[in-house]
């Protein structure tokens, strides 16, 4: 069942032609979340097109108008902010409800968590089984107290700290969520606040950072990428053309490797190198991709993709190094390797147990029940390729990228593949079904059945 409302089963029918035309993706999820909270945090109007208005964000732009902000929709992804200013946040008056979304809620706690106001949090029963600790044991080295369900999880209030320290912070897992909280909340407290990461994660805060003008520098050091920013910036309001999504446009992308004779163009893709590593692992399993027109948009590389399916591709192994760089498309990398020619080995992504559902379990089992030949560890996914008998039902588990997985699986396999519930696609790609049609695939709301 969808968090907000009746479960939604589809299905997919074995693709009968080829997958042809245009993908106009929504925009980019983690930017559009930034784009809005720094909005938020900056004096005077930032404008945003190109916003992604799936319901993680705009429950993100509730949130932000709970804490002061005026937040408007102009049009179809135009929106302006007027924002509060650095420490302006005020003191909601009511729950904060992030929804679905561990971005939304997490970058939130770090951007308030140097003022001096409370805020309770919660979210669906997705969100409320995730870890929260990641967040909130960086947020009380600036002097922020958290307090919430066993194990950190939500319903959970962070009371800001009075007085916040800056804080060097060495992160314990490659995580961008924990990186943005950590710089977020580093804005309003006085002096330098440092991050380390390891292995280097998506950097669309330090870029937007620097965008709306704080003064940010990273090195390379050692132990990892040195991040520096130095607190209590005025923070100027900007226009901000958001990308479309390298990890919306992986489900078209893919679909498109799986159904022979496709040939997709998806114009206006970001091309950031921390979150480029679908598209690397592509091309090593020898589909036919090309990035034309390469440019800026926003702060951000971006590049009109064009992909041709010229054969099946094959399994490899994916480098573990790899994994920051393209978290969020395993599911879908998953579904294509099982149609690819051999195993396909991807380790390395014990972090994929904590996304919107344990996503290594989720892919495992729905796999299995369309046929396909799995293993598993605690932190590994090996698929082995073949041809997909499908005729399954699914369970997509509150999370979008499961169910538009198995969607895409569906139209490759030799039989239907259902999902139970195709609603949380909403939470980031609310024109999914439009627009897998109009390239020519069968997605179909399937009917209830009543036990
Ligand atoms: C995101 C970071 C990733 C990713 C999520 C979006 C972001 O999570 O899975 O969908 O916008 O910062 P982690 O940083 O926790 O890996």
């Amino acid at each position: 069942m969808s968090a907000h409302g009746a479960a939604q089963p589809m299905t997919a029918h074995p693709a009968t032609a080829p997958l042809q035309g245009t993908a106009q993706v929504p925009g980019d999820k983690s930017i559009s979340h930034r784009a809005l909270i720094l909005g938020a945090l900056s004096v005077g109007e930032t404008r945003i097109t190109g916003l992604l208005e799936g319901q993680d964000v705009l429950d993100t732009a509730a949130a932000m108008r709970a804490f002061g902000a005026e937040v408007t929709r102009h049009g179809p992804g135009a929106w302006s902010v007027h924002g509060v200013g650095v420490g302006g946040f005020a003191e909601p008056d009511r729950v904060i409800d992030c929804g679905n979304s561990g971005t939304g809620v997490r970058l939130i706690m770090g951007a308030m968590a140097t003022t001096a106001i409370a805020a309770t949090f919660t979210g669906d029963a997705s969100l409320n089984k995730r870890p929260m600790r990641r967040v909130t044991d960086p947020l009380a080295l600036f002097g922020a107290q958290a307090v919430g369900r066993a194990g950190g999880r939500l319903p959970m209030t962070v009371i800001g700290a009075a007085d916040p320290v800056p804080v060097r912070y060495a992160l314990p897992v490659a995580s961008a969520q924990v990186k943005s909280a950590v710089l977020l909340a580093g804005l309003n407290a006085p002096g330098d606040t440092v991050v380390i990461e390891a292995t280097p994660t998506r950097d669309h805060t330090e870029r937007m950072l620097r965008g709306f003008g704080a003064t940010l520098t990273t090195q390379d050091t050692p132990e990892g990428r040195m991040i520096t920013l130095t607190g209590q910036p005025e923070l100027r309001a900007q226009t901000v053309a958001v990308p479309r999504d390298p990890s919306s446009a992986a489900f078209p992308v893919c679909a498109a490797l799986m159904v022979p004779g496709s040939d997709l163009r998806v114009p206006g893709v970001s091309q950031n190198p921390t979150r480029n590593g679908l598209y690397l692992t592509l091309q090593d399993m020898g589909a036919d991709i090309a990035f034309e027109n390469p440019r800026e948009e926003g702060g951000e590389p971006v590049a009109d993709l064009r992909l041709r399916h010229t054969g099946t591709l094959r399994g490899v192994t994916v480098p573990p190094e790899r994994a920051a760089s393209m978290i969020d498309e395993y599911p879908i990398l998953a579904a294509l390797a099982a149609t690819a020619e051999g195993p396909t080995v991807m380790a390395g992504i014990a972090e994929l147990r904590v996304k919107e559902s344990d996503r290594i379990d989720a892919m495992a089992r729905g796999l299995e029940a369309c046929g396909v030949r799995i293993e598993e560890t605690e932190d590994s996914l090996t698929v082995h390729g073949g041809a997909v008998p499908g005729g399954a039902t699914v369970a997509s588990r509150l999370d979008h990228r499961i169910a538009m997985s198995f969607l895409c699986l569906g139209l490759a396999a030799r039989a239907p593949v259902t999902v139970d519930d195709g609603a949380p696609i909403a939470t980031s790609f609310p024109a999914f079904e439009g627009l897998m049609a109009a390239l020519g695939a069968r997605i179909e709301h399937a009917a209830l059945t009543c036990a």
